[in-house]
């Protein structure tokens, strides 16, 4: 294992033995968590995160999750840097890494952390680009394996606007770790051939099995875990809210669904989610088209199938795994 500098920008840049390597370790942080240890391991160390878009759960677990291991933190906001509009990329990543001793980076293109990892001499982890979204599928995968006890001869099921980033990186995620994986969504949202060619063969490899369809009844009986996101991505143009509802709305994860699955099904979102009218963004949605629910109802989201808090929650450990294992010594043999 040698992780020492390396960046974290996408699922398929790692193997099997790495990756679950990362999902022990973040196990063994959420214990020490639990139980008030100290493991503040990089006192003097400091981190930047930078994000072109706004966030929750990947904004604070960074933070406090760099904090926990005792480092400082700095946070940049869509208008707090001269990245972008001022100074290029590569610029910004040759300044950065001369004071800190990694970057974080969310932003509209995988291009853009792609280019900060090759010019920045630190280890950069991706927090969310177009293209796929590596830390939550760790912490989704940390979840799955606690609620059902392991991945091999279950399957997950991931309904709705099956080429986003999240599900990519849970296509990712279900291949290496030998999940079977269901894309389930309209023909036209289908992940691409790209991703699908790059995930299958390791999928095959690892006794698992990756389906695209769109017929929700393909989960029925089949499903242990159901996995949803919202069906227009920060970045897209909000006039296709109308469209994606058009064509999103026959597979909102319903009770109904949860229930023709395997008995056990878990739900699982990325969060956040439009599953109630508690929103902004949801009622004017509901004033323009009417829709109360969007891509899961009230129902499955409160519901004892829905684990969405604890995977919240494991965001918090799996990315400290991350950043542990690529800033210290100890595995850089
Ligand atoms: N799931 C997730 O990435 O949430 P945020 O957008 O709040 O970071
Ligand atoms: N697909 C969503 C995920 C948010 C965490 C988005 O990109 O907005």
């Amino acid at each position: 294992m040698n992780f020492k500098g390396r960046d974290f920008l996408r699922i398929l840049d790692f193997s099997e033995e790495e990756l679950r390597f990362m999902l022990d370790a973040a196990k063994r942080f959420k214990e020490m968590k639990h139980a008030g240890e100290n493991h503040k391991y990089f006192p003097g160390k400091n981190i930047a995160v930078l994000f072109e878009k706004t966030s929750t759960r990947t904004r604070c677990a960074f933070e406090v999750a760099g904090y926990d291991l005792g480092m400082n933190v700095t946070y940049l906001d869509p208008t707090g840097s001269q990245m972008g509009h001022k100074e290029s990329v590569a610029d910004t990543a040759r300044v950065l890494a001369r004071f800190y001793d990694g970057i974080e980076f969310r932003g509209f293109k995988q291009e853009t952390v792609d280019d900060l990892a090759k010019y920045a001499d630190v280890p950069v982890w991706n927090g969310l680009t177009d293209y796929c979204h590596p830390t939550q599928a760790l912490a989704d995968f940390m979840t799955i394996e606690e609620k059902l006890g392991g991945f091999s001869g279950k399957t997950l099921a991931f309904v709705g606007d099956t080429r986003n980033n999240v599900a990519n990186s849970l296509m990712a995620m279900a291949a290496k770790m030998g999940m079977n994986f269901i894309a389930c969504g309209p023909n036209e949202l289908h992940p691409s051939e790209d991703i699908v060619n790059a995930c299958r063969p390791i999928a095959e490899k690892n006794g698992a099995t990756i389906t695209i369809t769109d017929d929700i009844n393909a989960l029925n009986d089949t499903a242990d875990a159901i996995y949803t996101d919202i069906w227009l991505s920060m970045g897209e143009d909000k006039e296709k809210w109308g469209e994606r509802i058009d064509q999103l709305q026959s597979y909102r994860v319903t009770m109904e669904m949860i229930n023709k699955a395997k008995p056990g099904c878990i739900f699982l979102h990325c969060l956040p989610s439009f599953h109630d009218l508690n929103t902004s963004v949801a009622r004017d949605v509901h004033e323009k088209f009417g829709v109360e629910e969007m891509e899961v109802t009230n129902e499955v989201f409160e519901s004892e199938h829905s684990v969405v808090f604890d995977e919240a929650e494991n965001r918090l450990h799996t990315i400290k795994a991350v950043m542990y294992l690529t800033l210290t010594d100890e595995y850089n043999q």
